[in-house]
């Protein structure tokens, strides 16, 4: 079966990378969350998608440059008045650290996607201290790291052998299954332009391949249900009740 991933939560309905996004996606039924992380000036890793607080949060800068008790100053939430579902209380959201969503979703079984954001600026570190956080808070559940940076990914692989990796790839490579076998990665996670529809050069092998991919970041009701097709291992959304809701009807 393909499992939804919640992309930063539930993207389309919430906030993004609030605890409150991530809640929403696990009652909304998820397999999995997908969510991006950097580290503050202080070394603590925090959970946005961009290197500055500027488009999510009413504050401004650089992640890089700020202390963590600086960073919870500002809201994560009150950006977001034009969606449907706003309501005043989401302005009390903060940036998460990664401690805190694994806290978070310590009752439950979801996996967890950690993207980690390392190709526009260098987090000396970052690997080592992301998976120590995991291991003392991840509760065992599925952790995939994945990352465009591959030296990033090739840093974790040091740091934890057995952990999961995942390559994001946004543009087509000739032999997905050489690569992926070479850099023993455990899955590809790619835009949904390299699989939709499926390429010719995926035919051959098609099976196992669509078991190794996750594919971001569909939306389209569509295109979900074209990958439901393919079996593909997983589809990362931002609207994850409406892919739970396609792939239940079938
Ligand atoms: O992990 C898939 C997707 O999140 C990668 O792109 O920019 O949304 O982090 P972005
Ligand atoms: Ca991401």
């Amino acid at each position: 079966m393909t499992k939804i991933y919640g992309h930063r939560g539930a993207k389309g309905s919430y906030p993004e990378n609030t605890l409150l996004s991530f809640k929403k996606a696990i009652d909304q039924g998820v397999e999995g969350i997908e969510l991006d992380v950097h580290l503050t000036l202080d070394g603590e890793v925090v959970v946005i998608h961009d290197e500055t607080l500027d488009r999510t949060t009413n504050g401004t800068g650089w992640i890089k440059d700020q202390t963590l008790s600086e960073i919870k100053q500002v809201s994560a939430g009150s950006r977001f008045v034009l969606l449907p579902d706003y309501e005043e209380e989401w302005d009390s959201e903060t940036v998460p650290t990664l401690q805190e969503v694994l806290e978070l979703m310590a009752p439950y079984p979801t996996e967890l996607n950690i993207e980690l954001k390392t190709y526009a600026v260098v987090y000396e570190g970052i690997e080592e201290k992301v998976h120590s956080i995991v291991k003392k808070y991840g509760n065992n559940r599925k952790v995939v790291y994945s990352s465009f940076h591959l030296p990033s990914l090739m840093r974790m692989k040091k740091v934890a052998p057995d952990a999961n990796i995942a390559w994001l790839v946004n543009n087509k490579i000739s032999f997905p299954i050489d690569h992926m076998n070479m850099l023993d990665l455990e899955a590809l996670h790619v835009h949904k332009k390299m699989v939709l529809p499926p390429p010719e050069e995926y035919q051959i092998g098609a099976r196992e391949l669509y078991d190794k991919i996750r594919v971001w970041t569909v939306n389209d009701p569509a295109e979900i249900g074209q990958l439901l097709d393919v079996q593909v291992q997983a589809i990362i959304t931002d609207f994850p009740e409406r892919a739970i809701a396609i792939r239940n009807k079938r």
